[in-house]
């Protein structure tokens, strides 16, 4: 049986006078954007703290392939999800899997005891099976290479310590913060709580090019290191949209009874596509240019539960592996994307509890010191609209020309509740993960 989404339609003079329009297209898709901030406030500077067992040696030189981490990355990214979904059910979900990731094991760098090991399981690492250096060396592959400039995609992710300046710190975590995680520390005078916000907050406004402002609302005044995370992704569609087809106030079923009223936008192009009977949805690829891609991934109606419930690595693959290209006409949503998590309240119950209580070992940080992490702040911007590169012009007009058999199409639109996902294929990590159920409510 087929869904209303896949109806098919000949439409060759349709789909002619389409692409002739799209010669002319500019299309775009923005994302930006991701902040972590842990605030660890010093709870007792006594010479009775446990000793250091030393950080780990670990070889800045030698990279181990991202792929080794790629499937823990994943399913660590669809278990937060779930639990985000759980704490704010039927709402709007987005956040950088891959920010949160990389901080946490950063800071695990500085973690000992059930601390460190807390972390390190619940990111679903084995540590049986995978030794704490693989585990740094394949982050420390991540992030050179989402740093490596590229002229398709504009990413830049950081991660920045703010250290109360008055911190001895160990020398081993800030050189295997900086080699592995390319990390910068900067020494911060933590006595006037509301001049050390508004430092780390022009710092994030000027590394997000403005786009995450006022990340820190406020500063406990015993905080001693704050730990920034950010990536900014600005990439462009393969194929764009055309502005012109854009529908303004296009309806988006939010629920059985309430629509809102969306920009939608609008094309017709060749698409992966694919449809997973199993889990009742259907999947979009979309191609930004460069080595990245998004799933737009829309369940049957009531499905949405099952959908999440299923969401691992192993269903990305199966999905990777079902895709088709195929003539399809899609409507999706344009949409402004601003959500903020505090992961201090979520993160403990995916099993990282003593990083945020007293039972916390940051000794690998500090040896004079209690730490423990008084604040994960995470916030994420994104932004769907027409944009694409120029030299998609050039394909659609090829395109044409193979369109001349007159084949069926399929539609897809995006005008109920919906997950996305965007994916690095170099590195092979979940930059962005989401569910829209209102796009006017983000
Ligand atoms: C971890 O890996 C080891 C060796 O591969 C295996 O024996 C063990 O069952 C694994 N532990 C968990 C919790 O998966
Ligand atoms: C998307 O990009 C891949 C190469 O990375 C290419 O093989 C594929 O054909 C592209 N998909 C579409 C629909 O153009
Ligand atoms: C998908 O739909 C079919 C037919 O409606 C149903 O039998 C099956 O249980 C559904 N699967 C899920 C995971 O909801």
């Amino acid at each position: 049986m087929r869904s209303a989404d896949e109806r098919r339609i000949k439409t060759k003079r349709e789909l002619q006078a389409y692409l002739l329009c799209s010669k002319m297209a500019s299309s775009f898709y923005r994302v930006f954007l991701v902040i972590i901030s842990l605030c660890v406030p010093i709870y007792c500077v006594s010479p009775s703290c446990p000793p250091s067992r030393g950080s780990p040696r670990l070889s800045p030189t030698k990279s181990t392939p991202t792929s080794q981490l790629s499937s823990s990355n994943i399913n660590f990214a669809f278990r937060l999800y779930r639990r985000l979904a759980l704490k704010t059910p039927s709402q709007n979900i987005f956040f950088s899997p891959m920010s949160v990731s990389t901080s946490l094991a950063m800071l695990s760098l500085g973690a000992h005891s059930a601390t460190k090991t807390q972390i390190l399981q619940s990111m679903g690492f084995n540590l049986t099976h995978t030794p704490e250096s693989t585990i740094h060396q394949g982050f420390q592959h991540l992030v050179h290479s989402l740093s490596v400039p590229n002229k398709h995609l504009d990413l830049k992710m950081g991660s920045v310590l703010f250290i109360k300046k008055e911190l001895q710190l160990q020398r081993n975590f800030l050189d295997n913060v900086k080699t592995l995680y390319e990390s910068r520390v900067f020494s911060t005078d933590f006595s006037n709580p509301s001049t050390a916000r508004q430092r780390i907050n022009r710092y994030v406004e000027k590394e997000t090019k403005g786009k995450i402002i006022d990340l820190i609302q406020d500063l406990e005044p015993l905080t001693a290191m704050v730990l920034v995370n950010h990536v900014f992704f600005k990439a462009k569609w393969e194929k764009p949209f055309n502005p012109l087809y854009t529908s303004k106030r296009y309806p988006f079923l939010v629920d059985k009874r309430t629509a809102v009223k969306v920009p939608m936008m609008h094309q017709m192009e060749q698409f992966a596509f694919a449809v997973d009977s199993e889990l009742n949805c259907s999947v979009l690829q979309m191609n930004y240019s460069g080595d990245t891609v998004a799933f737009f991934v829309l369940p049957k109606k009531d499905k949405m539960g099952q959908l999440e419930q299923a969401l691992s690595s192993r269903t990305l693959r199966k999905w990777s592996h079902s895709l088709k290209i195929r003539w399809i006409e899609v409507f999706i949503p344009k949409i402004s994307i601003s959500t903020s998590y505090d992961l201090e309240t979520i993160l403990p119950k995916m099993g990282i509890r003593d990083a945020f209580d007293k039972n916390a070992d940051f000794s690998g940080i500090t040896k004079k010191g209690f730490l423990q992490v008084s604040k994960a702040a995470h916030k994420a911007v994104l932004d769907v609209n027409e944009e694409g590169t120029e030299a998609t012009a050039a394909t659609a007009t090829k395109l044409t020309t193979k369109s001349k058999d007159g084949s069926a199409h399929s539609i897809i639109c995006f005008n109920r509740p919906f997950l996305l996902l965007i994916f690095n294929k170099a590195t092979g990590t979940v930059l962005f993960l989401g569910k829209v159920e209102n796009p006017t409510k983000f």
